[in-house]
Parts: C-alpha cells; sequence; structure tokens
C-alpha cells in the first residue's frame, strides 16, 4: 500500500442498454445494494482520500443514491455518452487539483473486493505508473483483451469489438478497474481518440498512449468471481449467484449452521451470530440481525428486522421494517411482524398481525389475533403487557392498551383499554338448548324416510 493520496474515480454514465430497463443500470441490485453502492464502498474501503462519480446528465435517482452511500463524493456529468475515456475526462477538474495517484473504476463490477483494489494500487510501488486489473474468464466475449510485450508489461488493451480472430483468443481481459501514477493524468486522457469499432472513446486506450510514452503498465490479475461485468439481466443473476455464494460461506464461517446454504438468500448488511440455525428456503432482506443461537425455521421472510438471542422464529414467519423479536421469543406459522417488539420470551405461535405494537415479556399472543392497526388514514399502536394473555382469534383495535397480566377472552373485538391482571371479554353470551340435536336429527331422517318411500 502507499502512502500517496488516492482519488477513485467511479464511471456510471453508461447508458446500459443491454439491461433493457427504465432503471439506470448501476441501481440494480446485487445482494439487496446497488451495484453503484456495492462500487463506491469498495472504493472507500480500499482507502479512497477522495471519491468522484461520473454520470450522465438527469440521473437524478443515481446521484441520490450517491449521496446517500458516500455523503462527500464529488459528482460529474458526462454530457454524451461517448465513452469510457471521455467519462474519465469528465472528472477533469477532479483529476487536475488532485496530487496522488488515481483508480477509475467502473459502476458494473459489483463483485470488486477492496483488497483487490489496494492491490492495484501497490503495483505502482513497484515499477508501475499504469496498473491494469487483469482476469481470465471462462467466456471473454465482450471483454477487453490485455496485449502483453515481451517483458510481461500491457502493451495494448484490444476492446472485443476491435480485436482480430487472434487476439480473441487471449484469455487475460480487462477487469474495469486501472491504476494510475501519472503527473498530468487528464492530458494523457485527452489524447484518446475514436477511431475504434464503437466510435466512441476507450479509456482502454489509455495503456497504449502511456506506453507510448514510455510509462510502464504492468498487469495485476485478480479472480473470475470479482471481475464480473455486469452488462445484462443474466449477468445480474450469475453476480447474484456469486454475491449468496460468498455471503453463505462467511456465515457458515462465522459459526451459523444453514442446513440447505444453497436455499438461503442474504443481503449486504446481513448480521447472523455463532450458533445460528437457519433451515432451507429462508430469505433475508436488508438490514437483518439474527443473534447467537437463534432458529430460524423453514420458509421465513425478514426485511428490516432483529431476531434476539435464543428466539424461534417460523415456519412460515414475516418480518417487515422494524420487527424485534426479543431473547427466546417464538414466532410461529403464519404470523406477521411490522415495527412491533416482541419483548423476552413472548409468544406468538400461529396465524397472526402484529403491526405498530409492543408484546410485552412473556405474553401469550393467540392464534388468529389480529392488530387493526390502520383506519385506512392513520397507524395506531397496540400496546401489550408483560404476562398479558390474548386469546385466539381477537382483534385489538389500535390505539389500545393492554394491562399486564391482563386477559382476553378469544373472539373479542377489543377498542378500549384493560386493565392489569382484568378478563375482557368482548362478545354475545352463549345459548344451549339440551337434546335439541337430537330431536333434530330424529325429524329428518323421518322426512328422509317419506321422500325414499315416494319415489
Ligand atoms: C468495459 C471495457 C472493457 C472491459 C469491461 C469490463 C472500455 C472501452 N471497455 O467494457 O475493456 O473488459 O468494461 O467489465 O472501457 N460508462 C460511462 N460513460 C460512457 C460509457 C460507459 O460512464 O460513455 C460507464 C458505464 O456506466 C459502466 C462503465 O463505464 O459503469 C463501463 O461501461 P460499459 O459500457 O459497461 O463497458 P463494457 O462494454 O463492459
Ligand atoms: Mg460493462
Amino acid at each position: 500500500m502507499t502512502n500517496n493520496p488516492l482519488l477513485i474515480v467511479v464511471l456510471a454514465a453508461g447508458k446500459g442498454e443491454r439491461m433493457r430497463s427504465a432503471v439506470p443500470k448501476v441501481l440494480h441490485r446485487i445482494g439487496g445494494r446497488s451495484m453503484l453502492a456495492h462500487a463506491l464502498a469498495c472504493g472507500r474501503a480500499a482507502g479512497a482520500d477522495k471519491l468522484a462519480l461520473v454520470i450522465a446528465p438527469g440521473m437524478a435517482a443515481v446521484r441520490a443514491e450517491a449521496e446517500k452511500a458516500a455523503p462527500r463524493i464529488e459528482i460529474f456529468e458526462q454530457a454524451d455518452q461517448a465513452g469510457t475515456g471521455d467519462a474519465a475526462l469528465a472528472a477533469r477538474p477532479a483529476l487536475e487539483r488532485h496530487r496522488g495517484d488515481v483508480v477509475v473504476l467502473f459502476a458494473d463490477t459489483p463483485l470488486m473486493r477492496p483488497a483487490t483494489l489496494r492491490r492495484l494500487v501497490g503495483a505502482l510501488e513497484s515499477g508501475a505508473q499504469v496498473a491494469v486489473l487483469g482476469f481470465e474468464p471462462d467466456d471473454a466475449t465482450g471483454y477487453g483483451r490485455l496485449i502483453l510485450d515481451g517483458d510481461g508489461r500491457v502493451s495494448t488493451i484490444r476492446e472485443h469489438r476491435d480485436a482480430s480472430e487472434g487476439e480473441r483468443k487471449i484469455g487475460l481481459c480487462n477487469a474495469g478497474a486501472m491504476a494510475f501514477r501519472v503527473p498530468d493524468l487528464a492530458r494523457l486522457l485527452a489524447r484518446i481518440g475514436k477511431a475504434n469499432a464503437k466510435g466512441e472513446y476507450y479509456l482502454t486506450d489509455a495503456v497504449a498512449i502511456a506506453c507510448s510514452d514510455g510509462l510502464a503498465v504492468l498487469p495485476v490479475v485478480c479472480s473470475v468471481e470479482e471481475a464480473m461485468g455486469v452488462n445484462s439481466r443474466e449477468q445480474l443473476a450469475e453476480a447474484e449467484a456469486v454475491f449468496q455464494q460468498r455471503a453463505r460461506r462467511k456465515a457458515m464461517e462465522q459459526g451459523a449452521t444453514l442446513v440447505a446454504p444453497e436455499t438461503v438468500w442474504l443481503s449486504f448488511d446481513t448480521v447472523i451470530g455463532r450458533d445460528v440455525t437457519i433451515e432451507p428456503n429462508v430469505f433475508l432482506g436488508p438490514g437483518v440481525t439474527i443473534e447467537d443461537g437463534a432458529e430460524i425455521l423453514a420458509n421465513c421472510h425478514m426485511v428490516g428486522a432483529r431476531v434476539r438471542k435464543g428466539a424461534r422464529v417460523g415456519p412460515f414467519a414475516r418480518f417487515r421494517p422494524g420487527a424485534d423479536i426479543g431473547d427466546g421469543a417464538h414466532i410461529g406459522n403464519f404470523v406477521e411482524v411490522k415495527n412491533a417488539t416482541v419483548e423476552t420470551n413472548a409468544k406468538a405461535n400461529h396465524l397472526s398481525y402484529i403491526g405498530d405494537g409492543r408484546v410485552g415479556e412473556g405474553a401469550n399472543i393467540g392464534a388468529g389475533t389480529i392488530f387493526c392497526n390502520y383506519d385506512g388514514f392513520n397507524k395506531g399502536f397496540t400496546d401489550i403487557g408483560k404476562g398479558a394473555f390474548i386469546g385466539s382469534n381477537s382483534s385489538l383495535v389500535a390505539p389500545v392498551k393492554v394491562g399486564d397480566g391482563a386477559y382476553i377472552g378469544s373472539g373479542s373485538v377489543i377498542s378500549k383499554d384493560v386493565a392489569p391482571d382484568a378478563l375482557a371479554l368482548e362478545r354475545s353470551s352463549q345459548e344451549e338448548r339440551p337434546g335439541w340435536a337430537a330431536k333434530f336429527r330424529a325429524r329428518m331422517g323421518r322426512r328422509r324416510k317419506i321422500g325414499s318411500e315416494g319415489s
């Protein structure tokens, strides 16, 4: 690693036409996070002192996403999408101001690791003025090929479209990250022309220009998965698969049991503790934490939720943002929790909706209980006290409070607060007619007999 200040310029202005999407390519997600945010996070973790981003005019959503991911980022607009070389030059003010090393990175390679970028920058310490990240994909179609000279230096990068049959046989490709220790990089980039198959300014042509100036351009090789470029939906799915493999491996390395890892879906920020067990077919979207010893049974779906120590969840539980399941709590099948705290050892084992509320420590929520939190205009809060018992098939009409230790009779519609330790019932009383059923059956039996004799 070097002590030179590092500027990382991320290119994201491309149209991404091969995605066939109304959404800019770099906002498509891998592991629940945009490719752009992955690239910026990688740049930051690799030690960037400054980040710059190049977008196209009118890409308001891309700008907003960048500012969210990296608040101090400097954003430039590339007027026409005339190629990656032109895009890098769009950041000219930042390049001219900067004294130090520069990395230009593409926003459509979301699996790049920070350590790899550091290795790329590190090559500038061992004699390179330019370092190009290379990789050897199984199928090199579409990638630029690194053409090496006899000394193993890169003399040219030839884009796939411009390459001859012979050059297309070269396995070593451009991964989409280049590091420069060039005093006036903007001036070098300004010499890139567009005499090529696409009629675009290729950043990759900076290599041949640097060579003709006598600068040393060295390759740094990384793994295939890190360099995967996403240009189509198919590649997006392939990158997602790699992301998931990495995330599952990490969860297992940190002490979780994934019974069928290939069926568990994780996000970029998923936190999974030790001795957690996750059964098959579980989806964990962004913002989920599963603490030590918790058990997630099959077929659960969670976003923005916390499952605390030793809790047992599922099968078929759904947690939406703000679900907070306490230590040792049990949430069973077909229970949905949203913006609600279920405290230590509380239970909701079957078929319930718990939204905008609190379930106190050790309380029991019976089957079919619904928190009626929404009247079409406002959301109300339901507060269930410690040790309360909510009978099955009850509706709790918020805002409402059930005191500690209170009982709610099954089938009640509770719209008024209930005092601690009271019983609240809201249903008509039961009527019983002794012997009625036997008489009914006898009468019906006689009728049937008369009917069949007549036919
Ligand atoms: C590029 C490289 C290729 C490399 C591959 C790796 C060039 C000419 N080619 O090809 O050598 O193997 O990436 O994945 O650099 N962009 C702009 N403005 C533009 C055009 C592109 O900002 O005018 C941005 C895009 O948003 C994208 C990145 O630059 O993030 C790369 O562009 P893309 O069109 O995907 O280039 P590739 O054809 O993949
Ligand atoms: Mg690309």
